[in-house]
């Protein structure tokens, strides 16, 4: 018996980084497993990958930005796999700049990916999760800037701790329906959101992401990194019943980059 045998997963920002890891061992453990990113080449590719090891998946690009988008992702979600038990609201993306050089653009998508794209997600979801004794687990992915500030995220920072309060309220509301509600705050997964600045080649939606050498330098100097399958082990936990009975909490999982 798997962690999550007979349980339907939806996983947001699941063509890479620790979202990916997520699906591939949420099917290990048992779950169907639906995902979602904006890419959809390399989510294809996730789909792929977990249906070659035997697993049960299915995928639908969308931008979580988009109600209707999110809402898509939900209904064939539920077309494939019949039902929705666990949501891992993990889609986000970094864009660094010091307040006083921070344009506007920089603050709304990185405030639309992960804070209302959450909610919207959360908003898609509560057609199939509102019902009585749903038993759910939905998992939101924060960070530790949400928690301690960060010096040039003052975007990210403001939308990774506005997740904190818009998990407990969804844990508040849908405590009733036996469905539970967290977040995890990250320190250092390495992904290309936390590769050095300056020579990775990567774009996400138009801008380079990173981190400068010398800031990467001094947190790896303090803390053990996580690979993206660390990361995915704790988001597991949150979905499983093991959990049945933490909701509304904060996980701090980095390795004491925050305390
Ligand atoms: N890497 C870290 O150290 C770290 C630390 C704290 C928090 N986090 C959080 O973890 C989550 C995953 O990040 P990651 O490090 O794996 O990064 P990543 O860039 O490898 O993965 C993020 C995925 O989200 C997708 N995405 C971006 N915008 C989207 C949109 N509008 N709609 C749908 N999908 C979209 C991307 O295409 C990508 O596949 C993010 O929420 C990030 O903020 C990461």
């Amino acid at each position: 018996m798997e962690k999550l045998d007979g349980k339907v997963a939806v996983i947001t920002g699941a063509a890479r980084g620790i979202g990916r890891a997520d699906a591939l061992l949420f099917a290990k453990e048992g779950a169907a497993v639906f995902v979602s990113d904006i890419d959809e080449a390399p989510l294809m590719e996730v789909v792929k990958e977990i249906e070659a090891a035997g697993g049960k998946a299915g995928g639908c690009a969308g931008d979580v930005t988009k109600l209707e988008d999110c809402q898509k992702v939900m209904d064939k979600a539920v077309e494939k796999f019949g039902k929705i038990d666990i949501l891992v609201n993990n889609a986000g993306l970094t864009r660094d700049a010091l307040i006083h050089k921070m344009t506007d653009a920089q603050w709304d998508i990185c405030v639309d990916i992960s804070l209302k794209g959450t909610f919207n997600c959360i908003r898609a979801a509560s057609k199939y999760m509102l019902k009585a004794g749903h038993n759910g687990k939905i998992v939101n992915v924060a960070s530790v800037a949400g928690l301690m500030g960060n010096i040039g995220q003052i975007n990210y920072s403001a939308a990774k701790s506005g997740l904190i309060g818009l998990t407990k309220t969804v844990a508040r509301e849908w405590g009733r329906f036996g469905i539970t509600c967290n977040v995890i705050a990250y320190g250092f997964v390495d992904t290309r959101l936390t590769r050095e600045k300056e020579t990775q080649q990567e774009e996400v939606a138009g801008e380079a992401v990173g981190i400068p050498k010398k800031v990467r330098d001094m947190i790896l100097f303090q803390v053990k990194p996580m690979t993206p399958e660390d990361a995915a082990k704790p988001v597991l936990f949150l979905a499983s019943d093991d959990a049945a009975f933490i909701t509304g909490q904060v996980l701090n999982v980095s390795s004491g980059m925050y305390m």
